[in-house]
């Protein structure tokens, strides 16, 4: 593989740019592209041997299926066979929160190859509001399957420099629409109907769009994270996972550090009364939502934290944990599977 090249998306070069990335995946080649939630390694989901190579890039093991991302609700019928009975439902939940952070899960189409959703009978459909994704999209003309732009289980990218570390050398391009506005990945939601009763929306990943965002359209349980759930096997319990040993506690008088050993702090708001700052000397202390802390200010940073502490050279990184209401669960999420073995 030549060089990963970087291509800018200011004023003068989004035309370009643009040009470029539609015209690379239509060669059937992958293309790192930003979105609002993460970068997504990019192929044009109706062509298996470019879908291939985005599994290869990523070291990604087949059983782990792809998001398949569409450039409008029109384009939902090309990828997904929609139930009568959940129809209506779907759409007002796509009317509320699309182009955005939310993937459903629903039965494929024959067009979408095996290899897109790991021979699973329902595919992953997300429609991005990301400007330049969706340019792209609508210049290719055809859906785009991209997980996030990471090699397997590690941190995803929210910037072109974190796609670089990740996959430089390994993908032709990259292109740069700057820092990611989410910070984390799409909410990953599956909707049944139930007769008379209200749908059940089941929240299989957490992220931006939050339980108590989706109530309004049916009643809405979290899936509990397993390594086995069938219907998302992708959310294997150890992800998301830097190098360096991530630890979280029950009660901060767990953490026994020992002696010699560097450690830094992944705190929430960077207050030792409710946090871990008096708890120990840190090496190095990094804050999600410096003050007040705010959640949309801490999934935001979360990944390029944990990637700052991650190159600092430590023994291991603790993790203050974050109040788990709205968006503060999804955080949770990624830094219980960050601290998982
Ligand atoms: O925000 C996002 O969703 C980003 C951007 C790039 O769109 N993408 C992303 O993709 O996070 P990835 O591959 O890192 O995560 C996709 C998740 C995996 O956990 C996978 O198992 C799950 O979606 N998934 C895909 N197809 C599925 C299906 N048919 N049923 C259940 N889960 C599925
Ligand atoms: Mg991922």
């Amino acid at each position: 593989m030549p060089e990963t090249r970087i291509l800018s998306t200011d004023e003068d070069d989004m035309n370009d740019a643009v040009r470029e990335a539609a015209a690379l995946l239509d060669a059937g080649e992958i293309v790192a592209l930003p979105t609002e939630t993460v970068y997504g390694l990019a192929a044009d989901a109706f062509n298996p041997d470019a879908v291939a190579k985005v599994f290869a890039a990523k070291e990604r093991p087949s059983f782990d299926p792809l998001i398949v991302h569409i450039a409008s609700f029109k384009e939902l019928a090309e990828v997904a066979e929609m139930p009568d009975d959940i129809a209506d439902t779907v759409k007002s939940i796509a009317g509320a929160f699309w182009p955005g952070p939310l993937t459903f899960v629903l039965p494929k189409s024959a067009k979408v190859p095996d290899l897109v959703t790991s021979g699973l009978p329902t595919v992953a459909v997300r429609q991005s509001g990301h400007v330049i994704f969706r340019a792209i999209g609508r210049a290719l003309g055809r859906p785009i399957a991209a997980p996030s732009a990471n090699r397997f289980g590690r941190i995803s990218p929210t910037s072109a420099g974190a796609v670089m570390k990740e996959l430089g050398g390994r993908i032709p391009l990259i292109i740069d629409g700057g820092a990611c506005r989410e910070g984390i990945e799409s909410t990953i939601i599956a909707v049944e109907a139930r007769g008379d009763q209200r749908p059940l929306i089941r929240i299989l990943r957490a992220g931006p769009v939050t339980k108590e965002d989706l109530q309004k359209f049916g009643k809405v349980v979290l899936e509990k994270k397993s390594t086995e759930r069938p219907d998302a096997p992708g959310q294997l319990a150890s992800h998301y996972a830097p190098r360096t040993p991530l630890l979280m506690f029950d009660q901060p008088g767990d953490f026994k550090p020992e002696p010699g050993k560097k450690y830094g702090l992944l705190s929430y708001r960077g207050d030792p009364k409710t946090g871990y700052m008096d708890l120990h000397e840190w090496d190095v202390v990094e804050e999600l939502s410096p003050g007040s802390g705010k959640l949309m200010e801490a999934a935001l940073r979360l990944f390029h934290v944990m990637r700052v502490l991650d190159e600092a050279g430590l023994d291991a990184i603790v993790a203050e944990p974050v109040s788990e209401t709205g968006l503060g669960v999804a955080i949770m999420d990624r830094l219980r599977r960050a601290s998982a073995k």
